[in-house]
């Protein structure tokens, strides 16, 4: 079997289960935990995955990027501006940021030296960024577009579920 059809077939199954995780889970925080551990353990090349949630709370000078649920090594960066990183320039955009090679751009923080690419895609509740999902390879170009699609979908799910909670 090539090796694209089967990493589709492996995405595919794991975004199964990511969307079995949606309709078993009890609360957002849960959710949350369930996702990164289940992206972080699958052998996709996914070595650090977690959240970061935007907080603005009135006594920040300006709004942050507060780290959440994340499996990986812990990184330095715990909490981010939106003029800073690829963090901030996936949260300030409301687009999705891939970085193939983490080292050629200047807006990369560094969270490992082993980290070679990047993908943060900003979680949306109504239609207003309210985090993102950020997953870090230590091979460099891990995230294609079957990858992008599936972490897009995690991010949707996650911000189609904080919708449902009363504000
Ligand atoms: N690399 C990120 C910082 C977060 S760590 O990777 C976990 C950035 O450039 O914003």
């Amino acid at each position: 079997m090539p090796a694209t059809s089967h990493k589709q077939e492996k995405l595919g199954e794991v975004k199964n289960e990511v969307d079995d995780l949606a309709r078993s889970a009890g609360s957002a925080d849960e959710l949350i935990r369930r996702i990164v551990k289940l992206l972080h353990e699958q052998k996709l090349k996914y070595n650090w995955a977690g959240f970061y949630m935007l907080e603005k709370s009135p006594a920040e000078q300006s709004p942050m990027l507060v780290l959440g649920a994340f499996q990986g090594a812990m990184t330095p960066h715990s909490r981010i501006p939106l003029n800073q990183g690829i963090c901030g320039a996936a949260a300030s955009t409301g687009k999705t940021v891939v970085v193939d090679d983490v080292n050629k751009d200047p807006r990369y923080l560094a969270c490992s030296i082993e980290t070679k690419s990047e993908i943060v895609v900003p979680v949306f509740a109504h239609d207003e960024v309210v985090g993102e999902l950020d997953i870090d390879s230590h091979f460099p170009a891990a995230f294609g577009h079957e990858d992008r699609q599936l972490v897009e979908h995690c991010a949707e799910l996650v911000g189609k579920y904080l919708e449902k909670i009363p504000g």
